[in-house]
């Protein structure tokens, strides 16, 4: 933070800065064709390849492939051997090692970030609509960045919900983790669960738990039933399209979380104030959302940035597309949570001590 501090106007860093963009911006659209045409995966299963070899295996153009491999061996991701120039350049053998397809091709890793790609590229496809938004003052809806941006964040944080992890973020909860730990199990409602995963790994965390995860999104809840279906979670889990704030429903629920979403909702105070209503009086609500700093800070830190980039180019967007109350955007600090809680009647507000690189926790409690 004090070298972004003590930055001192410089046009010539500025100039870098923004070539240093521009190259990771197209190479991570790059990255996402080598994705989405199952190229990696294709590099993973075969070994090393030629450009014909992986033009027949994947299905892409011979002189495209040939293309791509090369960019992607100069961009460091790939390993190559073979003519350097001159002779047939066909005949260069290209590998993914093993720890790049840790980052690119295993889903299940902690390191996986073959879909994050796709978010970033989805917003390319409603730039039109944010450059007008820009003048008009309108939103762009969730569902209008489509499947890129669904998929994209949903495949960011799966890695992120392992049971044994979200077993422990809830641990930072003693009171709460024991019911939903022990006897009949308790109920927990998950709140903007996207593709369910959250959902997902808190059933596989707590075997004796009924969980409901709600999402605005009909495409995402569609998807999340898929995924839990599939899971083998059966009637424990279940899924419910509807907006936060207006969640129903009787019975008292122990546990309320809100993985990355809480930013997302156009009324906060009210996703806050309808789930009070169902939590037992021992409940709580577990919120995770971006470790931004606790305060405006310019030229500010890294995930700063990054999560104000997302802000400008897509949470706000969305957000004023819900008919925004609050209009939280990405950079969610502490004294806005506090502030929610407060505006919903809750009576305290803790940062919990959970290690996390992109997530500050709170606990918010009746
Ligand atoms: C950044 S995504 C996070 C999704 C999920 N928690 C995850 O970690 O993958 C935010 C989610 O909040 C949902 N959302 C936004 N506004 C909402 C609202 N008012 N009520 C319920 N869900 C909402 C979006 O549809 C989206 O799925």
């Amino acid at each position: 933070m004090a070298d972004a501090a003590e930055r001192v106007p410089d046009a010539g860093v500025l100039a870098e800065e923004i070539f240093d963009g521009l190259r990771a911006a197209m190479e991570v659209f790059a990255v996402d064709v080598g994705v989405r045409r199952g190229l990696y995966e294709a590099l993973a299963s075969h070994g090393s390849m030629t450009a014909r070899e992986l033009s027949r295996t994947a299905g892409v153009h011979a002189r495209y492939a040939r293309e791509w491999l090369e960019q992607q061996a100069v961009a460091g991701v790939l390993a190559v051997s073979g003519p350097p120039s001159g002779d047939d350049v066909y005949e260069r053998r290209f590998a993914l090692p093993a720890e790049h397809a840790r980052v690119l091709v295993d889903r299940d890793d902690p390191l996986f970030l073959g879909t994050g790609p796709q978010f970033v590229v989805s917003i390319a496809g409603v730039l039109p609509e944010l450059l007008e938004a820009f003048g008009t003052g309108a939103g762009v809806p969730y569902e209008r960045y489509g499947r890129g941006t669904r998929e994209g964040i949903a495949g960011l944080n799966r890695p992120l919900y392992r049971p044994e992890t979200v077993r422990s973020w809830v641990a930072a909860l003693p009171d709460v983790h024991g019911r939903l730990a022990g006897g009949p199990g308790g109920r927990v409602l998950d709140l903007g669960c996207g593709l369910g995963w959250s959902t997902i790994a808190l059933a596989r965390a707590f075997p004796a738990a009924r969980l409901t995860g709600i999402d605005l999104d009909d495409a995402s809840v569609e998807q999340a039933r898929r995924n839990a279906r599939e899971a083998g979670l059966g009637e424990r889990v279940s899924f419910v399209r509807t907006d936060a704030a207006g969640v129903r429903g009787g019975g008292s629920v122990d546990l309320v979380t809100v993985f990355e979403a809480l930013h997302d909702m156009a009324d906060p105070v009210g996703a806050l104030v309808s789930v009070r209503r169902l939590l037992s009086p021992s409940g709580a609500v577990l919120v995770a959302d971006e470790k931004v700093s606790e305060e405006f800070t310019a030229p500010g830190p890294e995930l700063d940035r990054v999560n104000y980039a997302f802000s400008v180019l897509h949470c706000l967007p969305a957000t004023r597309a819900e008919g925004a109350r609050v209009e939280a955007g990405t950079v969610l600090r502490p004294d806005m949570v506090r502030g929610y809680a407060r505006g919903a009647g809750y009576g305290t507000v803790e940062v919990l001590d959970i290690e996390h690189d992109l997530w500050r926790f709170y606990r918010i409690s009746p």
